[in-house]
Order: C-alpha cells, then structure tokens, then sequence
C-alpha cells in the first residue's frame, strides 16, 4: 500500500472516532428583561415557547443529520429574527427616527474566525452578513451603508427598511419617547444560539435591533466578539443578551471564556461570576446562554427573565421564560 490509501483509511478512522465522541447540543435565547408572569398572557407565553421550540428544533435537526454548529445556530438565529416577537430581523426595536439599525456576529470556536455587522438597515438576516464577512471579507466587522452594500453583493436578500418595522415596536417607541424610565426590554433584548457538533466544533452567535429609541449610531454589544459573542473550542461558547453598554465594559463573553479557561472553573461557576456578580455590581442587567466542549449547557441572568431553550445531548428539549420555568 503507498502512503495515500493509508492516509485515507486514517483519516476515515479519524473521522469515525470523531464523530463517535463529541456530543451534540444547542443553546438558545431570545432576549433577557424585566419579565414577570403578571406582565405576559398565557397566549404570549405560549408563542415564546412555540417559536424557541421552533428555533431549536431547526437548529438540532442540522446537527443531528451531522451538519456543522455554524449551520445550526444560522437556523435557529434566522428562525428567530423572521419572527415579529423577538428584538432581531423583523420585529426589532426602533430607533428615535423610527428605523431599524441591525446589530449582529458569529464566531466560530474552531479557529476563532468571526464575523459582524453593526447599524445595517437593509439586510433582511444580518446573521447571514455577519457570516459572509467572517468567510468572504479580510475583515471582523463591517458597519451601516458599507456593509448594507457587502451584503448585497455577496446576494443576500435586501429588504426595505420598513420589513422590520412592527405596530408593537412602534408604540413602544411613542410610549419611550415620553417616558423617563426605561425597562431591560426597551434597554436591548437580542436572540442568540450556540451549537456544538459532531465534530467537537462550537459556534456561537447573536442578532439584535439594539436599544429602543436610540440615536446617533449607537452599537451595543451584540456585534462586539468578545462582548456579546465569543467561541473558543478549549472552553466555551457564549452569546449574550442584556444591557450593551456594561457587557462591551465588561468584555462579557471573553471574560467568562477566560476565567474558565485559567482557572480551571466550570463554565457555569464562570458564567455565575460574570454574570450575577461583575456585572450586577456594576449595574448591567442581562444573562448569557453558553455551552462547554462536553456539551453541558451554561445559562445564567440576573434579569428577572430571559426567554431561552435548549436540546442537550440526550436530545431532550426545554424552554423557559421566567426563573422557574
Ligand atoms: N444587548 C444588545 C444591545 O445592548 O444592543
């Protein structure tokens, strides 16, 4: 036998062993905020848990016919930005002049390669953008009319603006703009997912409309690797939904990565520090979702909701809103 059919036959071994090892498992949230039964209806309630179950369910269905976790946190972000209840795609909150500006990244854990697209107001899926500057630009991030116009010639379908614009976020807007107070979910409240797959490869990504009635080209941290994104296989991949400007000052997804990483605590008991006490000091509220190498999922808000889900290994599906359920 010459060296080329042996390197083949390892390979395909390798392949086998690969496969056989790593479990698979998906992650994901549809936005943290000040959430509590007596504010949503049982028919609300209800249309959360259908869409994440339909989010995951996409997402889970690519990675059990052994497609990459890239391909299934694509599915379940786009599956949540196409639909009106989520901050994300269609259905995001408003600007002051009353526009959607587009937040969003992906990272991939493998090789650390990532992707984003920030104040983009015509991209119908700006996860999708996000991934085409990650694959087909030298860049990491790509902002307004310039990546607006990178999308559209990589072929991604272009939008009006007025796609993403939805009654409710409208009299959200109208209701903020005489209002002193703001609450998490006029604050920010993006989607996200992070997958593992058959491969041990983890992918992690976020998508938002951002701040309601914000100005002057403001970014949160959803766009920001490391902030509200980051995915390394060695320990972890996060994606992150709260209050952008603590989590960009924070470092967020980074830091929790990190501290698991040299020191040697779960990612959880990471997440938890990150979460419940850096960031509560400092005054962010929010949570993350996450998943480590093995496949445990990491969910931790100090919000008192985040409308979240999950398919662990054992392929069992769950979805909460509140604290308890
Ligand atoms: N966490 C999303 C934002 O602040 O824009």
């Amino acid at each position: 036998m010459t060296i080329k059919p042996l390197l083949a036959a390892f390979s395909i071994f390798w392949a086998g062993v690969s496969i056989a090892q790593s479990p698979i498992a998906i992650v994901i949230h549809g936005g943290a905020g000040t959430l509590l039964p007596e504010h949503i209806t049982a028919e609300q309630r209800a249309e959360y848990h259908k869409a994440l179950s339909t989010a995951l369910k996409r997402g889970f269905d690519l990675l059990s016919a052994g497609k990459t976790s890239e391909d299934a946190i694509i599915a379940a972000i786009t599956s949540m930005e196409d639909s009106p209840l989520f901050n994300a795609g269609h259905g995001a909150v408003l600007t002051h002049q009353g526009t959607a500006e587009l937040d969003a990244s992906i990272m991939l854990g493998a090789d650390r390669n990532a992707g984003a697209v920030a104040g983009v107001s015509t991209i119908k899926n700006p996860i999708l953008a996000a991934r085409e500057v990650m694959h087909h630009s030298p860049h990491v991030m790509l902002a307004g009319h310039g990546a607006d116009d990178f999308a559209e010639q990589r072929g991604l379908t272009i939008v009006d603006n007025a796609y993403f614009i939805t009654p409710r976020r409208q009299q959200q807007l109208e209701r903020l703009k005489h209002e002193e107070q703001r609450t998490l979910d006029d604050k920010a409240g993006p989607v996200g997912a992070v997958a593992l797959d058959q491969f041990g490869n983890i992918a992690a990504g976020t998508s938002t409309g951002g701040m309601s009635n914000k100005r002057f080209g403001r970014i949160g941290d959803a766009p920001i690797i490391g902030a509200g994104t980051y995915a390394d296989n060695r320990t972890c991949g996060i994606s992150a939904t709260g209050h952008g400007e603590y989590f960009i000052r924070a470092g967020v997804a980074y830091n929790i990565c990190q501290l698991s990483r040299l020191t040697g605590i779960s990612l959880q008991q990471a997440a938890d520090e990150v979460v419940k006490h850096e960031l509560v000091d400092m005054g962010g509220e929010g949570g993350i979702i996450g998943l480590d190498p093995q496949g445990n999922i990491v969910i931790s808000f100090n919000s008192t909701g985040m409308y979240r889900g999950w398919i662990d290994s054992s392929g069992q599906l769950s979805t909460a809103i509140f604290k308890e359920n």
